[in-house]
C-alpha cells in the first residue's frame, strides 16, 4: 500500500523520523476505513469466518495503536516499518484473501 511504500523511502532518505507521527496517524485512520468497508463487505458475502476476521481486525489495530506509541515515543520509525511489513501486509496477503472468493460471487450477482 502505498502509505508504507512512502515511508519506507522516507526512512531510506534518512528523514524517517520527519515523516514517522504523520505517517502512523494516516495509517491509524486508514485501518479504520479498511477495516470498517472490508467487515461490511464480508457480511453481506456471507463469509462464514466473519467474527474470527473480526477479532483478527481487532488484535491488529490494537497492535498498530500500541506500535505506533512506542515507535513515535523511542523515535524508531524501522520499528514501525517493521511491524507495517510483517503484520499489515501479512493480514491482507493471507486474512483478507480468505474472503474475496464470497466478495466475487457477490459482485457477480
Ligand atoms: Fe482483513
Amino acid at each position: 500500500m502505498s502509505t508504507i511504500n512512502s515511508f519506507h523511502y522516507f526512512i531510506q532518505e534518512g528523514r524517517g523520523d520527519e515523516v514517522l507521527e504523520p505517517t502512523l496517524a494516516t495509517l491509524e485512520n486508514y485501518t479504520k476505513i479498511h477495516f470498517a468497508t472490508e467487515e461490511d463487505l464480508m457480511q453481506r458475502a456471507g463469509f462464514p469466518d466473519l467474527e474470527k476476521h473480526k477479532a483478527l481486525h481487532r488484535t491488529l489495530m490494537k497492535k498498530t495503536t500500541d506500535i505506533s506509541r512506542e515507535s513515535i515515543y523511542l523515535k524508531d520509525p524501522d520499528m514501525a516499518l517493521k511491524f507495517l511489513k510483517e503484520w499489515w501486509l501479512g493480514h491482507i496477503n493471507v486474512e483478507d484473501r480468505k474472503y474475496s472468493p464470497y466478495v466475487r460471487k457477490l459482485t457477480k450477482t
